[in-house]
């Protein structure tokens, strides 16, 4: 059930200068969360970020009442997050949008770049529990913007690729050595910058194998109401805060 609730800073891991985990607890409990769900964070203390920010919620612990969060700093609101006193108050506005379909399959892959890689935890659990077998394709800029492998190690094969070759196979996620002629995956599901997610669309329908997107389109409301988050399908244009963000790659008019 779609939930507002106060909850308080509790730990940072920090990953590197820009990318941090930031859990947070609560006296309550934490509403049930589906992989690919997010959260409208309100940035406490900073008037001039007036609207939530939308972030894909990393996990939850239900005995510990925590969700966490992987977030890259990029801008005030994300900046303002890593830099919070524990035990401060964050207000957020959770579980949003829909998520990714999970159908007892025998084989998939998980492709995510940047900020993309946040959903993957929540939803290797899930497809742990149905026996798939799981690999995970992580693409960043250089060894230093690689994050989660051990985290994403207990449920399946990690394969790195780097652009500048520092770690895994060098290139983009798509030059992969996994994407022979004989791949075969049941089912890809991809969350980053859209190319990626273009890039990796186009080789998942050129192989009949079914694809799902999780989008990050920049958002206000988070509740349907402004329009600004609108991608365009083939049923017309539709909000990606409430009917996203996971959508069927065939679906998207990209
Ligand atoms: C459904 C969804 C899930 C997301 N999950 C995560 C997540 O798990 N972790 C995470 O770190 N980020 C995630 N994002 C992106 C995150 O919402 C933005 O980075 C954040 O809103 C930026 O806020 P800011 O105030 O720090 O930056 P701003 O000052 O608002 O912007 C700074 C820079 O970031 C760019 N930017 C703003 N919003 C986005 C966006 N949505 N996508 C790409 N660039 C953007 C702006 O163009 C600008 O260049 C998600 C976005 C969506 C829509
Ligand atoms: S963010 Fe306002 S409609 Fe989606």
């Amino acid at each position: 059930m779609k939930r507002v609730q106060d909850f308080r800073v509790k730990h940072y891991r920090r990953l590197n200068s820009d990318n941090y985990i930031l859990t947070l607890s609560s006296d309550s409990d934490v509403e049930i969360v589906k992989p690919g769900n997010f959260a409208e964070i309100k940035i406490p203390d900073t008037p001039d970020v007036f609207l939530r920010r939308p972030i894909s919620i990393l996990d939850v612990d239900h005995n510990a009442n925590t969700i966490s969060f992987y977030i890259k700093a990029v801008g005030k609101g994300t900046r303002k997050l890593g830099t919070l006193a524990i035990n401060s108050v964050v207000n957020i506005v959770y579980p949003l949008g829909n998520s990714f379909t999970i159908n007892k399959q025998k084989n998939v892959l998980l492709v995510g770049g940047g900020s993309g890689i946040a959903p993957f935890i929540l939803l290797a659990n899930k497809l742990k529990n149905e026996n798939t077998a799981i690999t995970f394709l992580i693409g960043a800029r250089s060894k230093g913007d690689v994050f989660l492998t051990d985290e994403f190690s207990k449920y399946g094969n990690v394969l790195i690729t780097t652009e500048d070759g520092s770690f895994g196979e060098k290139g983009l996620v798509t030059q992969h050595s996994v994407f022979t002629d004989s791949f075969n995956f049941d089912h890809i599901y991809t969350c980053g910058p859209d190319p990626m997610m273009k890039a990796v669309a186009k080789i998942a329908n050129k192989k009949y194998i079914n694809c799902e997107a999780s989008l990050e389109n920049m958002m206000a409301c988070g509740i349907g109401a402004c329009l600004c988050c609108v991608t365009p399908t083939i049923a017309g244009n539709k909000c990606v805060c409430t009917e996203g963000p996971v959508f069927n790659t065939k679906e998207l008019k990209w």
